[in-house]
């Protein structure tokens, strides 16, 4: 069990569980408010992420914080971003079901250490792999499921929004029905 995340973060940065640690340029632990109750899932570094070591840096990641800035949401403020898996998987492919397996073991502690009220997962890979196998963003997409006393929610990748902008209000509404909730739950905004 590790103490906080500065201590989870030492371990990870090392990480050998999988092959992406061969092709990684930086290791992409996470980012946010430290004592934030909201935490976000996307699926994996990207090449801006890989090079930077921060997750949503690049274009998609520049919509979401915009989107999230208009629900009242931000990595400075009151969430905490993180990813399936935390090493580019090579050229954006998915990664794989086995890479995700390699590093869910990061994720939970990550998520035993923040305790969060809401988990967002931000795509597809994260929403099957965190909330229901057979998750369908286009149908479930702004639900709160509990699951062990977490609210988790799926919506829209903003990859998927700037590929297919007609969804951007729906993904925007999803983002204010957090906001909402943790509104109501009296979590720290
Ligand atoms: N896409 C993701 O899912 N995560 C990132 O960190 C960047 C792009």
């Amino acid at each position: 069990m590790y103490e906080n995340l500065d201590e989870l973060r030492e371990e990870v940065l090392g990480c050998q569980n999988c092959g992406l640690a061969a092709t990684r340029r930086n290791v992409v632990f996470g980012v946010g408010a430290p004592g934030a109750k909201i935490l976000l899932i996307g699926e994996g570094p990207g090449e801006n992420e890989d090079k930077q070591g921060e997750p949503f840096v690049g274009r998609s990641g520049q919509l979401l914080d915009k989107m999230l800035e208009y629900a009242g949401l931000s990595r400075k403020k009151n969430i905490y971003i993180a990813n399936m898996v935390k090493c580019r998987p090579p050229q954006n492919r998915d990664p794989a079901p086995e890479e995700i397996a390699a590093c869910m073991g990061w994720l939970r502690n990550q998520t035993a250490i923040l305790r969060p009220a809401i988990i967002i997962c931000i795509g597809r890979i994260a929403a099957v792999s965190l909330i229901q196998k057979d998750f369908k963003v286009t149908k479930q997409h702004g639900q709160f499921i509990e699951k062990n006393g977490t609210l988790m929610m799926g919506t829209f990748h903003p990859a998927a929004l700037l590929r297919n902008p007609v969804n951007k209000p729906a993904a925007m509404e999803d983002l204010l029905g957090v906001a909402k909730k943790a509104q109501e739950l009296g979590l720290p905004l």
